[in-house]
């Protein structure tokens, strides 16, 4: 939600905060905007649309400096519009503030506030903060660093912000709680930012924000202190391993697709180093330190959002399958306000893409009160759920950056069946049959391949059904969690109402909906539930239902019984899931495209949800 970049250096600032705010675009993309300290005054510029919008409007801006703020915006309070957009700049117009986060109690801040005579003139509650600061400021007896925090403490919500003030042109002051910030220092020039893709260029030495932490940046060098108590904290640098290529788009139209045939290779890396295939297990170094607890565990939660949930869904089976562990899968925004059995003798997994969810973060804060063991099962290496679980694992799908997920929940998957795999052969997972998922999991590149190579077929599948206004998505078994989430894709980018639903379900209620008009996608391998899964399209197929059958492989049976048939390869039925769902992703992407929808920016979306 929103992206933030701060730049203080020798170069021009705006080519640097533009293509920054390009490289946070997921984020956030209604509005956007940028302030520079120029000649003893603020100047900036802000629209609503998309950064291209805002790069337009400076074109006629003549302004230039090389200490600036540039913000693209996920609207919370007041409508996306110029004058909502960020920066904010107090009632002097001498100070230019950009926040990422929610002001909590920006409604009395602003009573009192007003008390005082400050004429407000946005909906946000950034324009609160920034007048708060003003307010402390104008007093005189304090720097602009030392009115930042002052202003902090009297804050509740959640904020990654950076300031600049026109009587100090050579400082940034930048500070985070709840909201992201990485600070990147290169020679003589330092940026900050809500994820490190605009620093790569220009550094790869950076330091990462804690919850709480303020810096202030000057052009002799940066001080980061506790917001708290003022203490100065000692941070160190890390370097960060992220090449361009990795978050450009390359020969690709769109991230989303660059992403999806990336999995060839993200699932691999995900596996790389893990998989003993000599003892038919995995070994997770991030968890190895707590294995003991785990192993001891009564119950496992697993929490997240959004398609990383869905993700939880497939672990559920796979450790109550493997492992013998009860798993319970919870919304993390339905688990941090309910009473959940956590105690010391319970595991609970977070899962986050971004590792910045705000509600899993909160989720993840609560279990830790309860004594619970934290493990993160994160994409975005240093982030906020990594760095705060006990443990974790890393899923190495590299930076995504379209805001549907897709390789980043095959990595997530990955890890989770090594999981599953791992702790089942502590309990009574036979060596026999853990070799068959090793052995089916080492050859998961040829399927992905042979999955994508099937674009052209799904193209036309979505040509034949892109008028639909509804799409069902039904599965069973570890295949209900993917009906799931190519329901979700569908919905995300091109704007089709669907849904997911367990195949059997069905004829309690969406078998009402069926008619000519309803494209309706199963997933059916040659499993256990083959044949219930064939009644199930049986139903759909007597109700006049378009059927698009996502199988293992072609049959007389399913040839007769469908208008569509996606045919992945046979493979072990445990890798199903991850396979099949590489055609969904690549239906939800066409239907998209050919319906003129925006693939990597859907409407009303944002990539890394930082508030509730
Ligand atoms: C947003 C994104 C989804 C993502 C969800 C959870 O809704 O658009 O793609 O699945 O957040 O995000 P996380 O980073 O925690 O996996």
């Amino acid at each position: 939600m929103c992206g933030i970049v701060g730049y203080l250096g020798q170069r021009d600032s705006i080519p640097v905060l533009i293509k920054g705010l390009k490289r946070l675009e997921y984020r956030g993309y209604d509005s956007a905007g940028i302030a520079l300290c120029g000649d003893d005054e603020i100047q900036y510029v802000k629209k609503a649309g998309k950064v291209r919008d805002l790069e337009a409007a400076l074109d006629q801006a003549a302004f230039a400096g090389n200490t600036g703020i540039a913000h693209t915006r996920w609207a919370t309070h007041g409508e996306p519009n110029d004058i909502n957009a960020h920066p904010h700049l107090d009632q002097t117009g001498r100070i230019a503030l950009i926040h990422n986060g929610i002001i909590e109690n920006y409604s009395s801040l602003s009573v009192a506030l007003k008390k005082q005579g400050v004429n407000f003139q946005t909906d946000t509650d950034t324009e609160v903060l920034v007048q708060l600061i003003s307010a402390i400021y104008s007093t005189g007896e304090i720097s602009f660093a030392e009115a930042v925090r002052a202003a902090l403490q009297e804050v509740v919500g959640a904020y990654g912000i950076v300031a600049l003030c026109a009587d100090e042109p050579d400082t940034l002051v930048a500070a985070r709680l709840g909201s992201p910030l990485v600070l990147g220092v290169g020679e003589d020039e330092y940026l900050v930012a809500s994820d490190a893709a605009p620093l790569v260029e220009y550094t790869r030495n950076v330091v990462y924000l804690e919850e709480g932490e303020l810096v202030k940046i000057g052009r002799d060098g940066y001080t980061v202190r506790q917001i708290r108590n003022d203490q100065i904290v000692s941070k160190q640098v890390t370097r960060i391993d992220l090449s361009i290529e990795e978050i450009e788009k390359g020969e690709f139209p769109h991230f989303m697709l660059k992403e999806i045939y990336e999995q060839q290779r993200t699932i691999s890396d995900t596996l790389r180093g893990r998989l003993i295939p000599s003892q038919a297990t995995a070994r997770l170094g991030g968890i190895e330190d707590f294995l003991p607890r785990i192993e001891q565990a009564r119950r496992f939660y697993i929490t997240a959002c959004g398609t990383s949930w869905h993700a939880g869904l497939i672990a559920k089976h796979l450790l109550e399958d493997f492992a013998e562990i009860p798993v319970h899968v919870e919304y993390a925004s339905e688990f941090r306000y309910r009473k959940t059995v956590v105690d010391a003798n319970t595991v609970v997994i977070a899962i986050s893409q971004s590792g910045e969810t705000a509600d899993t973060l909160a989720a993840i804060r609560k279990a830790k009160d309860r004594g619970a063991l934290t493990m993160g099962i994160c994409n975005v290496v240093g982030s906020s759920i990594a760095r705060e679980t006990d443990c974790g694992v890393y899923t190495h799908a590299g930076p995504e950056i379209g805001v549907a997920s897709t390789k980043a929940f095959t990595a997530q998957v990955t890890v989770l069946m090594l999981l599953a795999q791992m702790l089942g052969r502590k309990r009574n997972l036979t060596a026999a049959t853990a070799r068959k998922i090793t052995n089916a999991l080492s050859s998961v590149d040829r399927l992905v391949a042979n999955a994508t190579e099937r674009s052209d077929e799904i193209k036309t599948v979505a040509e034949e059904n892109q008028e639909a206004d509804n799409f069902l998505y039904l599965g069973r078994g570890l295949n209900f969690p993917i009906a799931l989430e190519g329901a979700l894709k569908c919905k995300e980018i091109s704007y089709i109402h669907a849904e997911g639903y367990p195949a059997a379900e069905m004829k309690h209620g969406p078998i009402a909906l069926i008619d000519e008009s309803m494209p309706v996608v199963i997933i059916a391998p040659h499993d256990q539930t083959f044949e219930k899964i064939i009644s199930n399209i049986r139903a759909v197929k007597s109700r006049k239902g378009r059927i698009i059958t996502v199988t293992d492989k072609r049959c007389p049976v399913i040839d007769s019984v469908s208008d569509f048939v996606i045919e992945v390869g046979e493979m072990d039925p445990v890798i199903f899931p991850l396979i099949a769902v590489i055609p969904l992703q690549i239906l939800a992407y066409h239907l998209a495209v050919l319906r003129g929808c925006n693939v990597d920016q859907p409407r009303n979306l944002a990539k890394s949800v930082t508030v509730e």
